[in-house]
């Protein structure tokens, strides 16, 4: 898993996996900055945890390629991009095609990049959510592969809305991730078709 930040997603991939809900194992947990307070929840749930920071790989490729590195000797088959704060660069995708999930805090491909709650609220729509896709050389571009709608209120801070599309993207972020690890996603062109279980 990469994060950059607090870590509710890898949280909930970490108790999903703890009640034996994810039919996969976390193995490493990388973080780009090193105060992200999701490497502690890592190290407190027994998992081996990377800082690979700008500043000691300030070239994208080879901050990319260190990243691969540590990935490919702990023989990772998926990464989750959960609040990683980064665009991967060829040197990645090309090594994980269609085996690195991302989760995003609005329904794709409406609002991507930074801030996409408020970039909703901005908007004026009735609702928003969550979406989880696969990463493609595109910012987050990627084939879907489940959403989570969430209705926005008049009352709506960016924060309010944010609080209450997290506990959406941590469920389908969890239900993604079980699907590949049950080998049930199949990526066709733009599509994810999802294998009956
Ligand atoms: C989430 O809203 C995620 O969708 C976005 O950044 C936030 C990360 O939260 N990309 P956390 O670090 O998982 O708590």
């Amino acid at each position: 898993m990469l994060i950059s930040g607090r870590g509710s997603n890898l949280q909930a991939l970490v108790d999903a996996e703890a009640r034996d809900e994810l039919g996969g194992e976390i193995v490493v947990v990388i973080s780009n900055k090193s105060e992200a307070f999701g490497l502690q929840r890592a190290k407190n749930a027994g998992i081996q945890t990377y800082v690979v920071s700008k500043r000691d790989y300030p070239i994208r490729e080879e901050h990319d390629q260190r990243i691969v590195d540590i990935l490919k000797d702990n023989q990772v088959d998926l990464v989750v991009l959960a609040g990683y704060m980064r665009v991967l660069t060829d040197v990645f995708i090309s090594e994980f095609e269609n085996r690195i999930i991302n989760v995003h805090p609005a329904l794709l491909p409406a609002f991507k990049g930074l801030d996409a709650q408020l970039q909703a609220l901005d908007h004026g729509v009735r609702y928003s959510g969550c979406t989880t896709h696969f990463v493609n050389l595109e910012m987050d571009d990627g084939p879907i592969i489940l959403q989570a709608v969430v209705p926005v209120q008049a009352s709506d801070t960016g924060e309010v809305l944010a609080d209450r599309i997290l506990p959406e993207e941590h469920k389908i972020l969890v239900d993604s991730v079980r699907l590949f690890c049950n080998g049930r996603l199949k990526v066709e062109g733009r599509k994810v078709l999802i294998r009956e279980g």
